[in-house]
């Protein structure tokens, strides 16, 4: 079955982007970010692939999913930045007529859509963020990779949001990369029985 990844950069102290959705504490260049260029393509904006020559096949993950507050991150840039997958953007208040025709804006509930596209043939599915999507199908995840970056930010978009019972992980691989980040994966604890 496919599996749901929540692959995403992460702070000391838990945030995914600083206060006002402030990114740029996050280092965008050092040998994690050729790791990601080389076994993550799938999770790089369009743009960002054509200024540096790369193509993204979709091979890793060929599903994107947003909630839309981090789909408007990046609207000066593109209102399209993984055409290279099916991107699904959630939202209460927006419409379809607000995206390009490729790009599925629905108020359908993400832990529906989710355990339906997992039972659909493909490839992987990336949960691109934010925490409030991230919170919700936190149980609905199969793998968690977490770029942690050695920043403290103080606050911001938390890693997850409205989580309200624990939920136990267990550490399959951890690479720490010159930069300072260290790449650190996770899946579901087994269960007992
Ligand atoms: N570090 C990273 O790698 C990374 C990755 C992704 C995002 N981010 C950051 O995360 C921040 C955004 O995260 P966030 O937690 O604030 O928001 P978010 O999860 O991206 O989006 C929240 C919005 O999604 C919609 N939504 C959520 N649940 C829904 C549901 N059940 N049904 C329909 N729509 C639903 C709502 O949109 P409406 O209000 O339109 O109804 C809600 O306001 C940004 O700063 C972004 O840069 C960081």
């Amino acid at each position: 079955m496919r599996e749901l990844t929540y692959f995403v950069a992460v702070s000391l102290d838990g945030f995914i982007s600083g206060p006002d959705h402030d990114f740029s504490a996050f280092p965008v260049t050092g040998d994690h970010i050729e790791m990601i260029f080389r076994e993550y393509p799938d999770t790089l904006p369009k743009v960002g692939l054509d200024a540096m020559g790369l193509t993204a096949t979709g091979d890793r993950f060929d599903t994107t999913l947003m909630g839309w507050k981090t789909y408007e991150v990046g609207f000066e840039a593109t209102r399209d930045p993984y055409p290279h997958t099916r991107q699904v953007v959630f939202s209460r208040s927006h419409t379809q007529a607000e995206a390009p025709p490729n790009i599925v804006v629905t108020d359908e509930d993400p832990v529906a859509v989710v355990r339906r596209l997992k039972a659909e043939p493909g490839n992987g599915i990336w949960l691109c963020g934010g925490g409030d999507l991230a919170g919700q199908l936190v149980d609905e995840i199969d793998r968690l990779v977490l770029k942690v970056n050695p920043i403290v930010l103080g606050g911001g978009t938390p890693l997850f949001s409205g989580v309200t019972s624990a939920r136990t992980w267990t550490r399959a691989e951890s690479t720490p990369y010159d930069s300072g980040v260290v790449v650190n994966e996770y899946v579901p604890a087994a269960t007992a029985g």
